[in-house]
C-alpha cells in the first residue's frame, strides 16, 4: 500500500528478540535488561500479524534482532513467513555467530539470503568492538553462507580510530567474492550517538583514490540487489560490488519503503520515531482481523516523511538492537 507520501511499501523488518550474544560499542554494550518472556510476540502472533501485513502489500520480510539466531528455532518462523501468501521474499540480518550451525535449517526453510554484519577482519579489534570473542565464528559463518550459495551481503560499520584504516581491506573482499560489501554511516542512536560518523561520501572518495576505475552500477544491476538504501558502486573485473548507506549525509527517506515491528509487537512505520501502534496490545485484546488490519493501514498511511538525525531535540536513548537496525 501507499502512504500518504506516495511511497509503496512493501517491506517489513521484524524484529524477533532484542537479546544479542555480543555487546557492540555503538549499539548494547551494556547489555539489556532481559525481557519477560510474554512480553515478546510468539511465532504463531508473527505469523498472523505477517499474514495481515501481506494482505497490506507486504511482499518482503527481513527477519532481525537483537541477533534473531539466538531466539530458538528461527528456521520455523521463516518457513512459516515463507508459507504465508503474498510473502515473496525472506531475509535475515546476523551477526553469524550461529550461523554455520543453522545455515542449513535456514536453507530447508527458504531464506532467500543473509546480511552478515562485520566490522572488522582482525581478531583483536572484533573483540574491541564486540566484547565478545567470537572472531573465528564468524568467519565460519560467512564461509559457509558463501558457500551455499545464498545471496550475501556483508554491513560494515566504520568507526574513527577503531577499524578506520582496514576499510579498503574490507572493501576489496567483494573482489574475489559474488557478495556487497557495505559501509553504513554510524547513525545517531543509542549509543551511536556519541560517536563520530565516518560520511558515505567521504568513504566513497577514499575509495575512488585507492581504485580509479570505480563506477557506480547500473540502475538494472542496482535492483537486482534488492531495493534497500544501499548505493553500490564496483570495479570492472571484481565479482561482487561495494555499497554505501548513507543515512545521515544521503539521507534516502524519500524513497523508503519500509515498515518495522519490534519483538514486543510495536508497529513502527520509521527507524527514528517514537510512533506508532502497539498490535501486541490489540491481538491480545482479541481484536479481529479487521480491526487489525486497520490498525496497520492507519499506521503505515501515518508514516512520517523523514527522520530528523540532524534535530539535537531527537531522542538519543533507545537502542538500535531494540529497533531491529
Ligand atoms: P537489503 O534489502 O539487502 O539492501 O537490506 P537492508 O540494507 O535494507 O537491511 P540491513 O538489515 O542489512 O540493514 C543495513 C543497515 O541499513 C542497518 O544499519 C539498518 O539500520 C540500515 N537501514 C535499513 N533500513 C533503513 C531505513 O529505513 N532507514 C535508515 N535510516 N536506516 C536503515
Ligand atoms: N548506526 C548504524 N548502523 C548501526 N547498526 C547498529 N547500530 C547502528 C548505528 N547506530 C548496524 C549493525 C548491523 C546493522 C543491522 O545495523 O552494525 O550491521
Ligand atoms: Fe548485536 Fe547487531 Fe547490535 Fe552488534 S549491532 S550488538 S551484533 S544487534
Amino acid at each position: 500500500m501507499f502512504d500518504r507520501y506516495q511511497r509503496e511499501i512493501h517491506y517489513l523488518r521484524l524484529s524477533v528478540t532484542d537479546l544479542c550474544n555480543l555487546r557492540c560499542r555503538y549499539c548494547m554494550p551494556d547489555g539489556v535488561e532481559k525481557l519477560e518472556r510474554e512480553a515478546v510476540l510468539t511465532y504463531e502472533e508473527f505469523l498472523r500479524l505477517a499474514a495481515l501485513f501481506a494482505r497490506c502489500g507486504i511482499d518482503t520480510v527481513r527477519v532481525t534482532g537483537g541477533e534473531p539466531l539466538v531466539r530458538k528455532n528461527v528456521a520455523q518462523l521463516v518457513a512459516g513467513l515463507k508459507e504465508t501468501p503474498g510473502i515473496r521474499r525472506v531475509t535475515l540480518t546476523t551477526n553469524a555467530v550461529l550461523l554455520a550451525e543453522q545455515l542449513p535449517a535456514l536453507l530447508d526453510a527458504g531464506l532467500d539470503s543473509v546480511n552478515i554484519s562485520l566490522d572488522t577482519l582482525r581478531p583483536e579489534v572484533f573483540r574491541q568492538i564486540t566484547a565478545r570473542d567470537d572472531f573465528a565464528a564468524v568467519q565460519a559463518g560467512l564461509q559457509a553462507a558463501l558457500e551455499s550459495g545464498l545471496p550475501v551481503k556483508l554491513n560494515c560499520v566504520p568507526q574513527a580510530g577503531v577499524n578506520e584504516g582496514e576499510l579498503e581491506t574490507l572493501a576489496a573482499l567483494a573482489k574475489d567474492n559474488a557478495m556487497q560489501v557495505r559501509f553504513i554511516e554510524m547513525m545517531p542512536i543509542g549509543y551511536g550517538a556519541a560517536m563520530p560518523c565516518i560520511s558515505g561520501p567521504e568513504l566513497r572518495a577514499r575509495f575512488a583514490r585507492r581504485w580509479p576505475e570505480l563506477a557506480p552500477l547500473s540502475p538494472a544491476q542496482e535492483h537486482a540487489l534488492g531495493d534497500g538504501p544501499a548505493v553500490y558502486y564496483t570495479v570492472p573485473g571484481w565479482q561482487g560490488s561495494i555499497g554505501f548507506i548513507a543515512a545521515v549525509h544521503g539521507k534516502f527517506c524519500a524513497s523508503c519503503n519500509r515498515v518495522r515491528l519490534t519483538s514486543q509487537g510495536f508497529l513502527r512505520p520509521c527507524l527514528a520515531s517514537e510512533t506508532g501502534c502497539d498490535l501486541r496490545a490489540l491481538l491480545r485484546s482479541g481484536a479481529d482481523d479487521a480491526q487489525l488490519l486497520a490498525a496497520i493501514r492507519e499506521t503505515i498511511w501515518a508514516k512520517p516523511r523523514e527522520h530528523h538525525f540532524n534535530d539535537s531535540s531527537m531522542p538519543a536513548t533507545r537502542g538500535m538492537y531494540r529497533i531491529g537496525g
